[in-house]
């Protein structure tokens, strides 16, 4: 198994699907590749529990939960946030953070 940096989990929850979270996960494949991105993944999950956001989507390990996200937007989430570490500001949701 290749090494893994960034792991994307695209909901696959009937909302998600309604409001077309597939043409989204086909681009964000595509983007991933395009942008030479080997080490992060791009997997779809079961309903991911915040149905009236959908499409919804994860980045992990930074837990940056994406809302509404559309074919058009996943481009820009793949440079802005996988390609240059920074969040994706426009389409967050929710950001996990971490108590040390
Ligand atoms: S169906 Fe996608 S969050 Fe529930």
């Amino acid at each position: 198994m290749k090494p893994i940096q960034r792991h994307i989990l695209f909901c696959d929850g009937s909302d998600c699907k309604k409001k077309g979270n597939k043409k989204a996960y086909k681009a964000m494949k595509k983007s991933l590749k395009d942008a030479k991105q080997p080490f992060a993944r791009c997997s779809k999950t079961k309903c991911l529990g915040a149905c009236k956001h959908a499409p919804v989507m994860v980045v992990y390990p930074d837990g940056v939960w994406y809302t509404g996200i559309k074919k058009d937007d996943v481009q820009r989430i793949v440079t802005e946030h996988i390609v240059n570490g920074n969040t994706e500001e426009d389409s967050v949701l929710h950001q996990m953070t971490v108590n040390a």
